[in-house]
């Protein structure tokens, strides 16, 4: 045993320990759980025990010896390879992909930024509504269209019928439950429509509702703040128009259009050479909805406008196929970049 520890000992003078791999040779042969210290003290059980005691001092000190020649390698090597690897500041960066915005993100936020700057604050509802503020609320009757199953989405929530909302007016419902005049805000969200997925037509997509209630609101009201969304949007030269139209939760209702803005109104494919673009529905809200929520509709008047986010986009970016915000190809998504 004696001369056996004499020997590793010799053989420990001739290792060359130059970097981490080494180092783990080292510690697996000499340190390791088969390694030749466990080895040793396995052969010591065999020994006589008047050789025990020395023997033992002996292998205990061998591996205090190793164990201080691995940790003083492993410190050097530690210390070496963060001066070594010397760090070149002025090589540039790798390139990273830190992804880009969602286009319908960015035209929601533009959206939002515009109307913020004169005095619209954001609101949020539910996606799963119920009748009275999807519909009920909103002046629609019991027969109409919008409440049938083609367009609807109508779920079972407990014992009540739920509905996915059908658009976003149903905010304004829950704007007008909560807050008392005057009342300045925009509700974006996604709503859902019973219809089959196409270029032109989605089962989801994302509307921006607008509603202003105070005393003496009026039409010229809408119709200057339109024309200021407009501008903001598609840039100073364009104008809008409107056209008489019908809503159940707004009277007088009326459609607003663009002035083509792929065209400057020469007209084109996509305005259909009429040289205007349909980008929204508007009204002064009916009294009856007021009234429905609780404001005094002979002391306040309101308007609201509803657009979808996805037309916007199509207008902003050229992308009319609806499918394309929603299939994540990256490819596609890659284009759009925060400006
Ligand atoms: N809710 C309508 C839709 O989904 C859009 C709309 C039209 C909203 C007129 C309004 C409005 O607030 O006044 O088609």
């Amino acid at each position: 045993m004696k001369e056996k520890i004499a020997q590793i000992r010799e053989k420990i003078k001739a290792e060359s320990i130059k970097n981490k791999e080494s180092l783990e040779v080292f510690r697996i042969q000499y340190l390791g759980t088969k390694g030749v210290i466990k080895e040793l003290f396995g052969d010591l059980k065999a020994l006589a025990n008047e050789h025990k005691k020395e023997a033992g001092q002996l292998l205990n000190s061998l591996r205090m010896d190793l164990e201080a020649i691995y940790q003083k390698h492993k410190d050097n090597l530690e210390d070496s390879s963060s001066t070594d690897e010397k760090i070149d500041l002025t090589r540039p960066s790798e390139n990273f992909n830190i992804g880009s915005r969602h286009p319908l993100s960015l035209v929601r936020s533009e959206i939002i930024e515009i109307f913020a700057r004169i005095g619209y604050a954001v609101s949020e509802g539910p996606e799963i509504e119920d009748d009275w503020h999807n519909f009920s609320a909103l002046n629609f009757p019991p027969e109409h269209p919008a409440r049938d199953m083609q367009d609807t989405f109508f779920i079972e929530k407990g014992e009540k019928e739920m509905a996915l909302r059908t658009h976003t007016s149903s905010v304004q419902v829950r704007v007008m439950e909560n807050e008392k005049p005057p009342i300045r805000t925009i509700s974006p969200g996604r709503v859902y429509r019973n219809e089959a997925i196409s270029a032109r037509a989605h089962c989801f997509f994302h509307q921006v509702e607008g509603l202003y209630i105070d005393k003496k609101v009026s039409f010229a009201d809408l119709k200057q703040t339109l024309s200021y969304f407009a501008k903001e949007l598609f840039g100073e030269e364009a104008q809008i128009r409107l056209r008489p139209s019908y809503f159940p939760f707004t009277e007088p209702s009326a459609e607003v259009d663009v002035s083509c803005t792929i065209c400057n109104s020469k007209g084109c494919n996509v305005c259909k050479h009429t040289g205007w673009l349909e980008i929204l529905g508007c009204g002064m809200v009916d009294p009856a909805v007021l009234e429905a929520n609780g404001i005094d509709s002979k002391e306040y008047s309101g308007f609201a406008f509803g657009m979808g986010v996805e037309r916007i986009a199509q207008l902003k970016y050229k992308v009319n196929d609806l499918r394309l915000y929603s299939e994540n190809d990256i490819r596609f998504l890659k284009q759009f970049t925060a400006g």
